[in-house]
């Protein structure tokens, strides 16, 4: 199968099983032309940087509430925003969040730049981060390599290097599997995959979209993977 028909069959499953996000435009929506707020995409990728969905769904509403825009984010105290993040912990995150809002404001008129690049330089915003934006704010085909992400390439691919050394081999298959075409849903539908089918412990083969292109499936090595050098 080529790469395309596989983004196609993802792309089919997220239609109807995409999980709902307070930050997130539904696949439907995005269709009908609405486009997501960067400032939420940003906020939600910082939060969800060691912190799972379910907590970070709460955070993420106060903070909105009371901050609706980078601007209002960028005038605010320092104090009353790490005592919103309270509870969130790594506190580097949270000043680092400040400078960044600050930044866009200062240097980029307020609205987060449209480039993976220039997107780079901002506090706080590493590879990770400005490849989610690039491509869930901005619709720009940069792969998203997160653990679950990880996972789901390995046992596609059945690549049994151990994690780390396996990173850029799985960034290399990511960036080759990801999609001219909505490359924003498609960054959320690997993760959406991740995280309720290919599950680390006990994959749901029998329902997944890829279930008949998985190296691992038919070889049956899927829990298995990815593997980690022992510490
Ligand atoms: N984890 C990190 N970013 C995410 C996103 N945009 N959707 C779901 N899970 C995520």
């Amino acid at each position: 199968q080529n790469p395309v028909t596989l983004s196609d069959e993802l792309l089919g499953w997220y239609d109807i099983h995409a999980r709902i996000m307070p930050w997130r435009v539904p696949p439907q929506n995005r269709r009908a032309g609405q486009t997501p707020d960067p400032y939420r995409v940003w906020l939600s990728e910082v939060m969800l940087q060691q912190t799972t969905v379910v907590t970070v769904r709460d955070y993420f509403e106060r903070f909105t509430a009371r901050w609706p825009t980078v601007t209002d984010l960028a005038r605010a105290r320092d104090a009353d925003v790490m005592g919103e993040w309270a509870g969130l912990g790594y506190y580097a995150r949270a000043r680092n969040l400040l400078k960044c809002a600050r930044a866009v404001v200062a240097d980029h008129d307020g609205a987060f730049p449209a480039d993976h690049s220039v997107l780079l330089k901002l506090p706080g915003i590493g590879p990770y981060t400005a490849a989610a934006i690039s491509s869930i704010a901005f619709d720009l085909p940069h792969a998203v390599l997160d653990g679950n992400v990880e996972r789901v390439m390995a046992r596609l691919h059945d690549i049994h290097t151990p994690l780390p050394d396996a990173k850029p081999l799985l960034m290399t298959q990511a960036e080759a599997l990801t999609p001219q075409q909505r490359p924003g849903d498609y960054a959320q539908a690997v993760m959406d995959l991740g995280a309720t089918i290919c599950t680390p412990k006990s994959p749901a083969c029998g329902i997944c979209p890829w279930r008949a292109p998985c190296l691992a499936r038919a070889r049956g090595t899927a829990a298995d993977l990815p593997r980690k050098t022992p510490k």
